[in-house]
């Protein structure tokens, strides 16, 4: 069940990249030359100017609960593995339910009420499944905050008692329309508890769901690939699926990945089409009818009739949550593939780059460069200039090489010889504007069909990049590779030293580091930070810290920094038997590569959408309850409200008591 609702039970299908363009040890194998000895250089230079933020760890630092030497925004009691449902905090804070599933958003929707939902109340309330959360300042309004959330799937045999999978109801399907995309809640902040309480029918407020209609813009807009009968323009889509992680924009929007879209399209296998089928299958589109069944009550989801609607989905996604009436946006010049997230970071003249992960086994991490320098202010004028910086730029995706000789990356995890799983790489241009850097594609081939486009330029393969997040201080690149069990497997992929262990359970975080730390630069040195696991595992690593002074950790997922620059990791499928959680770890100093947990959340759920500020830690707790077997008949979970309810995926604040600094 888990696996069926989430992606689709993508790990239970082909891996749709079967591809062979080279990885990584083929590439190091031809390593040996002249070249490549100069590349390393490149990327020791490249690490030496940034900050020390890659500086190799000193010797052992002291104890992981000592306050006084511990880094500033770390220093909290660490949270040990639990399986308790609930979720679970250091000592000396405390948490507070925001918004759960079904709490009414727009003015007039009804309370919720489980026997008595319908399409029209959850259109008004807070959808399902909270992923992606952004809290940003409303500047007229000083004691509101305005939350940005995801909602990215439904769990129909969560959600409504007497599901039958084989035979949903219009009622159920519509519902779960009104409870997929995202929401703009303003909250009232309480300055002295910090306690954060939604503003229902405020008037930013909003739902966008599977009725809302978004503008497709940039280079593949009104191509002939986005065309279907209801919209010959293939300018004008409704709605958005399966928004996961995101980001938010120097320029005061939020961006959302559009990550598992395959799973909501049937009958691929019906289409005449060879090629059309070839290229569905790359995004794991392969036939049959699906799990929700929408394809029964809507003919866009059934390809047979609309091949092209799938091609509608799959992109960045850009809201202005300042203006409830501004038309979504669907970014073409940031490619379609299961977008996991989207981090943006300017460069020094004000262009912007957008780091994004595709989140699939054997997949690929993307960059996108726009062509224009972003204006700052909110005038209508530089709004209006703004709007377009997503839709001219170009394209890149990403090549790792490895330093270290490849019989020394033997697949458990072991560092090589030199210390580091680390080393090169380069970005390969794709597409920019109209012009096509990939041979026997066009431009707009390779905005649709962008996995295809990769796979022919030679990217590398990686253990399911998710989120991507740039450090706002030292521009370092953080990608969480989450885990992928069949690494190494046979007729797979091998081990590399970006994806250094075969059956990778538990997933690695990599640093990139621009060359000459320009964002745009078409080359860059990386190292592994983490290499994910219960710490007595030899095959994992800590940047070299102590391994008996950090908090296990598995299947990194989000990446997030604090106002010190701590980064906090959030993690989805914790391997290791604890429920899953959030994790700061220290980048800098003695203590770089110390992990430490600050919360658990409730059975069966994922931790999503850390925002980690002064005083507060937002989470959002995504689908409570989701273990194989349970039901709304009989839940996993009874989490937020106790006994007797169904599980709410729900966002949590988290703060010191007194409303003291996080970790100080
Ligand atoms: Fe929706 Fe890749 O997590
Ligand atoms: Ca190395
Ligand atoms: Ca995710």
């Amino acid at each position: 069940m888990t696996c069926e609702y989430r992606c689709g039970n993508a790990c239970g299908h082909p891996v749709p990249n079967t591809s062979d363009n080279p990885y990584l040890n083929d590439l190091i194998a031809k390593a040996v030359s002249r070249r490549s000895l100069l590349r390393a250089g490149v990327v020791a230079s490249a690490v030496a100017g940034t900050a020390g933020a890659l500086a190799v760890p000193a010797a052992a630092g002291p104890g992981w609960h000592d306050r006084h030497r511990t880094p500033r925004g770390l220093r909290f009691d660490v949270v040990p593995p639990n399986t308790d449902d609930q979720v679970t905090i250091p000592s000396e804070y405390r948490q507070q339910v925001v918004i759960r599933w079904g709490d009414p958003v727009l003015e007039g929707a009804p309370e919720f009420d489980p026997d008595a939902q319908t399409p029209e109340a959850q259109a008004g309330q807070f959808g399902y499944n909270c992923d992606y959360l952004a809290l940003l300042d409303v500047p007229w309004e000083p004691r509101r905050r305005l939350l940005v959330a995801n909602h990215e799937y439904t769990d129909e045999e969560l959600m409504f008692v007497g599901y039958d999978g084989e035979a949903p109801t219009r009622e159920q399907v519509e519902i779960a329309w009104a409870a997929h995309g995202m929401a703009v809640v303003a909250l009232d902040e309480d300055r002295r508890s910090g306690d954060l309480t939604p503003v229902v029918g405020h008037r930013l407020n909003r739902r966008i769901t599977m009725a809302t209609e978004f503008e497709v813009t940039g280079p593949a807009a009104g191509s002939d690939l986005l065309k279907t009968t209801a919209d010959p323009s293939g300018r004008s889509v409704l709605g958005t699926l399966n928004n996961c992680a995101g980001g938010t924009t120097p320029w005061g929007t939020v961006l959302s990945g559009e990550e598992n879209f395959n799973q909501y399209f049937a009958n691929a296998e019906l289409i005449e089409d060879a090629g059309l089928r070839e290229r569905l299958g790359r995004y794991g589109i392969s036939g049959g009818a699906t799990g929700r069944k929408w394809e029964r009550f809507d003919e866009r989801f059934d390809l047979a009739a609309e091949p092209n609607e799938a091609n509608r989905f799959g992109w960045i996604v850009e809201v202005d949550p300042t203006d409830p009436e501004a038309k979504p946006r669907k970014r073409t010049a940031l490619g379609r593939f299961k977008h996991e997230g989207a981090g943006p970071r300017l460069t020094r003249s004000g262009r912007v780059v957008v780091y994004m992960g595709d989140d699939e086994r054997f997949d690929y991490f993307y960059k996108y460069v726009s062509k224009h320098e972003m204006r700052r202010g909110r005038s209508r004028w530089a709004k209006r200039h703004n709007d377009t910086l997503l839709d001219e730029g170009t394209l890149y995706v990403a090549k790792f090489t490895g330093d270290s000789p490849a019989e020394e990356i033997d697949g458990s995890g072991a560092l090589p010889s030199d210390g580091a799983f680390d080393g090169a790489g380069e970005w390969i241009p794709l597409a920019s504007g109209d012009e096509s850097f990939v041979e026997g594609m066009s431009a707009e081939e390779v905005y649709v069909y962008t996995r295809a486009a990769a796979d022919k330029v030679g990217a590398t393969k990686l253990d399911r990049p998710e989120d991507v997040e740039p450090h706002p201080e030292t521009g370092v690149v953080y990608i969480a590779l989450t885990n992928n069990s069949q690494r190494g497997e046979d007729g797979k992929p091998g081990p590399d030293e970006v994806n250094p262990r075969t059956g990778n359970k538990h997933g690695q975080v990599v640093e990139v580091v621009e060359d000459r730390d320009d964002p745009t630069s078409l080359k860059f040195g990386w190292r592994l930070l983490l290499v994910c696991g219960d710490p007595e595992d030899p095959g994992t690593y800590f940047a070299g810290f102590p391994k008996d002074q950090v908090s296990p950790i598995s299947c990194p997922d989000n990446v997030a920094f604090d106002p010190q620059g701590n980064l906090w990791i959030s993690t989805d499928g914790n391997a290791l038997g604890s429920h899953d959680g959030l994790f700061g770890v220290a980048l800098e100093g003695e203590h770089r590569g110390q992990v430490k947990q600050f919360l658990t959340v409730p059975t069966g759920a994922e931790t999503c959408g850390p925002i980690v500020e002064d005083r507060r830690v937002l989470v959002a707790v995504q689908h409570p309850g989701e273990v194989d077997g349970a039901s709304a008949e009989e839940p996993a979970s009874e989490w937020p409200d106790g006994p007797g309810s169904l599980p709410r995926p729900s966002v949590v604040n988290v703060t010191r008591k007194g409303f003291g600094r996080i970790g100080r």
